[in-house]
This record gives C-alpha cells, structure tokens and sequence, in this order.
C-alpha cells in the first residue's frame, strides 16, 4: 500500500517521479505528492484523491527543474485522504522531506514527544514525526543517512521511508522494515521505489533490498547499510519483462489486459518444469526430495484471492499427493495456536511477495521450525527471501488490483507442486503424473478459447448492472471458485455478493433466495456422476423458489440446460483442472458488470493492490 518513488540523475526529476507515480498507482489512490530539490531549496506539491489532480496542480504551478525527487500515491491509514495529511511531509525547517509506506506503530508517542520539544505538527499522520525525528537527529550530527539510521531505530511497526535533506542535494536516502522497497541501478542515475514498474522504462537491472537496511542513493553509486551503519549484502537482479508489460497495450483497463493474457500466463508458468521424460522437474524449489518424503502435513496461509488459490490446492494435495492440507486465512493464522513441527510444510500464496498478513504468517511458521514454499509472482519481493524455497508464478506483472491471470498462474504453480510431490512421494504412478501433466499443458488452448466465448457473458453483466445482490455457489473446488466470483463482483462492481458450497443452502442461505435473485451456479464436469448431480438438485431448488440461475457448466453438458436460465459453457476438463476454465467468465462478468456500472476497475474504492498493512 502506497507506492514510492525516488530519482537522482540528470534528468528532470519531476518527470521520472510522477511517470513512476503514475506506474505505481494501483498502490493506492488516496492522494498523489512530489518533492524536488532544485537550487538547493526543496518544492513540494501534493493533492488528495488520484495522481491526475497533482498532474493538473503541477501543470498550473510547476515547481523549479531539478534532478533530484521524489514522490508518493497514499493509501491511507493514519489521517483523513486530504491535501494536509498527503505525503511528502517536511520537518519545522523545511528543509527535510519525508515519504512512507507501512504504520509506525508507536507514532502517538512520538509525536507527543516532538510536541513536547517546541515541534509543530501539520497532518494527522505517522509519517509527519519521522520528518521532525530526522531534523533534531540532523543537528546532532552526521549526514541524512545517519540520522536515518538512528531514527529507524526509534520506529516500530512497518515502514519504507525515503528522505531527502537540501543540506545534501545529490543524496535520497531510503530505509526498509516490513514494507517493500527496491533499487533502480542506472546510468549515471538511481531510482529507488515500492516496485520495480516505476522505473522499468529507464532500467531493467535492480537491486533487491533486505530488511532493516538504509541505503544511500547518489547520482553515481548505492551504498546499502544495516541500521547500526554496517555494511549489508545485496542481491542484484535483471528484470525479465520490458516496459510494455506494464502499459495497456491497447486495452481500456490494465484488468481487461490481464485477463486477456491469462493462455500466455499458465503456458509460461508451465514452461521449463517439465522434462523431456515428461517428469516434473522443480529445482528452484530449493526443497530437497528427502525433505518432501519427510513432510507429513501441508498448511497453506494466503489472503483474498490468493487464498482461494489454497483452497484448490487443498484438493489438488489431498488427492494427488495424499497429505493432509490446511488452508488458513494468513491473517488469522498466527493469532491462534497451529500445531507445526519440523515434518510441516507452510506454502505462501501471494502475487506480491508483501502482503504482511502473509508475511507475519510466514515468520510465525518458521518460529515453530515448519518447512516454508512461497508461491509469488514478484522477483525481488520480501516472501521468497523468508522461505526456504519458492515457487515463481510467472504472469508478468499484475496492475490492476483486482487479481486475474496471478490467480490461474496460482492454480498451475499448485498443480505443479502436488504433482510433484505425488511423483517423489510415490503416491500417484509415473504415467498418472504424467497424464496429468499432459492436461496441464493444454489448459492454455482451454482457457484461450473461454476468452474467445466471452460476449454472452458480458452481455448478461450489463443487463445485471442494477441488481442489489448476487450469489455464487459450487462444489468441491467449484466452491472456491464461487468464493472468488464473489470476491470479484464485491471488489469490482461494489455489489452485496457471496459465495456458498452448495451442500450448505439447506443450511440457512436457501433463505436469501427470492424471485428473480441471480444465482451463478459453477458445475462440476459430468464425470463426477455424485457431485455434478447434487448440484443439479441444487439448481432446481433455488430456481424453484424464484432464482434466475445461471449456470457455468461443461460443453455438451445436456443435463443442466433445462434448469438454466443463462448457460455458460466452459471446455470439458478434469475436476482438479476445471477452476483454470470456469472463474474466467466471473472475472469477465465482474469486470463488466462493474464497467456497466460507470467504476474504475483497476481503481476500486478503498483498495490497493499490495496489503503491506495488517
Ligand atoms: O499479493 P497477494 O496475493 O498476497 O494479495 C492478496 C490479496 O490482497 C489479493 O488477492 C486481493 O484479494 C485481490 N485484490 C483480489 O482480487
């Protein structure tokens, strides 16, 4: 949450910070601000709401040239979303600008402490008191960097912070806890941001930093520090997408290219996991097979959409590989007492590598010596650092906040993992494996040609666009699949949505259903004779008491269509396999229903698309 930019270089600043801002919005879009240090006196501009009212206040009023900057799109958490509480926030002196992502969690007395030491104060926010900390810091001596250090060592909670001090005009320093933060590592210029998006038109070579760190960015050259001033270990990498990546390529939202590019996204997170004996090959896991004949249990800890993606993997485990497998939500997982040993496997599930509920989830693991897997889409992010191996999906980035190709590259990556783990664990035949690994491989075709089916759906989200509520319902991994259709309908269009395993109906929310309330209804495939045909009793229950039902179900699936008011055919695919075909037509319907509804997709209120916060 929050998105964070720093430049130093030789060009203008102004522009490379707020063309990072502009790639780093889907971070939160509560408010925009800029500082630039120009003739060594420091101008700020900063405005409430989205990056285009700084645009148009910078336009009117634009602050001198200067080549170095920085800039801030809030999220906010301490203080109302207005101009005065919108970052960058400047000390007593104006001459120290401070922006932060995270929650310093001891603000309240740090501020009073600053007030009681003659300090005046102008927002509600936590930030404000790390300007005020680095001004008396600065006068005790040394330079932006030190002070830096010796106030991270007064904060608690989470926090990237990034300053700049006119007593110093070729330095921005940045100080990392818990809250993302890379390097940009130019040409005779630096960048340091929340994520690499920001400066991939510029760099594709980055520096990923640790935790705890402080580094110093100058025109030509980064040192990168300890909070006690010591020297720290860096790991550098290149960057495996180009600036196109993170553009619209034509599409009016980042969401709909996202969906769009879901075929591409499952081939490439399959791609170079399968021999050519056909068996699976997952090196990178950094987990040895011997460690993965000792496990005994599987928990896995995620959050939103993320979560969801553990649900399937559950079934997918249980059933291939035959071990027994928790899903937690990952905020709630370390606030009560899970049983783990060393013989447990944790896997993370996370697109960003920094949501902190994740993250605290991940640590709390590993107190109790349990095995960690993360599942992550962003090289560089802080979960793979915090686990013993990592699984890349490999969706390229995701902008839009609501989650899309990273879910179905989720899905691959635990395909992949239960696979693999009934291949050395022995639970499953060679030739079981890998026909399954065949299926896999054609699930882009599959999904490629639900894409290509897609008008019918979104004409029924526009002819939905004014209902109060929408129910989702599923079995077996039909039921996550309806969670995350809800999940989708709420974030996006703003709408009363819930997702139910079917089996519970009878159990209370039969009682929601009333004449003309529509139902999406996702089928399992004919073959799973038991399940596929309890849910069709479902379906008639709810269409008897009045519910428009609209039904996702396999090709050539007769047996549903006279219950169904709307029937939306997927392609024929395995049960296991079967969530990769059917949540693509809710992420369509979502998407234009929300459209319909006149809302910004890639924007929706209140959110961010990374959750650093807990
Ligand atoms: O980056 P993560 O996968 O850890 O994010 C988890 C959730 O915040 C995320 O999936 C969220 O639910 C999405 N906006 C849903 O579309």
């Amino acid at each position: 949450m929050c998105g964070i930019v720093g430049y130093v270089g030789a060009r203008p600043a102004l522009d490379v910070v707020v063309e990072g801002l502009a790639r780093l919005e889907y971070r939160g879009y509560d408010s925009a601000g800029v500082a630039v240090l120009a003739d060594g006196e420091l101008a700020t501009a900063k405005r409430a709401g989205k990056l285009v009212n700084l645009r148009e206040a910078l336009a009117e009023e634009p602050p001198p040239a200067g080549t170095l900057g920085m800039g801030h799109t809030r999220w906010a958490t301490h203080g109302a979303p207005n101009d005065r509480n919108a970052h960058p926030h400047l000390d007593c002196s104006g001459r120290v600008a401070v922006i932060h992502n995270g929650i310093i969690e001891n603000f309240a007395a740090l501020r009073s402490e600053l007030e009681e030491g003659g300090h005046k104060l102008n927002s509600d926010t936590d930030t404000e008191a790390v300007a005020h900390l680095l001004e008396d810091e600065l006068k005790r001596g040394g330079d932006l960097a030190a002070a830096m250090r010796r106030v991270c060592g007064r904060l608690e909670g989470a926090f990237t912070l990034v300053a700049v001090h006119t007593g110093d005009p070729d330095l921005v320093v940045g100080a990392r806890r818990n809250s993302p933060l890379v390097v940009g590592v130019g040409d005779g210029e630096n960048f340091l941001a929340s994520d690499v998006a920001a400066f991939i038109a510029h760099t594709r070579d980055a520096i990923e930093l640790g935790q705890d760190q402080v580094v110093e960015l100058r025109r030509d050259g980064v040192t990168v520090t300890d909070f006690d001033g010591r020297p720290a270990e860096v790991k550098e990498y290149h960057v495996d997408w180009d600036v196109s990546a993170a553009e619209k390529g034509g599409y009016d939202y980042f969401m709909l290219k996202e969906i769009a590019e879901q075929p591409r996204a499952v081939a490439d997170t399959l791609l170079g996991r399968i021999g050519a004996d056909g068996r699976l090959s997952l090196d990178e896991m950094r987990i040895t097979d011997q460690e993965l004949r000792e496990v005994d249990k599987i928990i896995i800890v995620a959050c939103g959409t993320s979560y969801h993606a553990g649900l399937i993997a559950k079934y997918a485990i249980e059933h291939w590989a035959g071990l027994p497998c928790e899903v937690e939500l990952a905020s709630e997982f370390r606030y009560r007492d899970p049983i783990l040993s060393r013989s447990t496997l944790v896997i993370a599930i996370s697109q960003s590598g920094e949501t902190m509920d994740a993250l605290m989830a991940v640590r709390h693991a590993r107190q109790q010596h349990a095995k960690l897997l993360g599942i992550c889409n962003v090289n560089g992010s802080t979960l793979p650092r915090e686990c013993d191996g990592v699984l890349y999906t490999h969706a390229g980035p995701e902008i839009a906040v609501a989650s899309t190709k990273a879910f179905l590259t989720q899905l691959v990556a635990v395909y992949l993992i239960a696979l693999y783990i009934a291949q050395v664990r022995g639970t499953k035949w060679g030739d079981e494996v890998f026909a399954m690994i065949q299926l896999l491989e054609r699930m882009p075709e599959k999904v490629d040609k639900v894409l290509e089916t897609m008008e019918p759906v979104r004409e029924l989200a526009r002819s939905l666009a004014n209902e109060r509520s929408v129910l989702f319902l599923g079995r077996h991994v039909g039921f996550p699949v309806a969670l995350e259709g809800a999940l989708k309908l709420k974030e996006l269009a703003y709408m009363h949505a819930e997702g139910f395993a079917a089996g519970e109906l009878k159990h209370g929310p039969i009682a929601l259903i009333e004449e003309g309330l529509p139902v999406i209804v996702v089928v399992p495939p004919r073959a799973r004779d038991v399940l596929h045909d309890k849910i069709v009793s479902n379906i008639q229950e709810i269409r008897a008491r009045g519910a428009r039902t609209i039904v996702i179900a396999e090709e050539g699936d007769e047996s549903v269509a006279p219950y169904a008011d709307t029937l939306i055919s997927v392609p024929a695919v395995p049960t296991l396999l079967q969530p990769l075909v059917t949540t693509v037509p809710l992420q369509v319907f979502a998407c234009e229903l929300a459209t319909a509804k006149g809302h910004d997709v890639d924007q929706p209120r209140n959110l961010a698309k990374s959750v650093t916060v807990e």
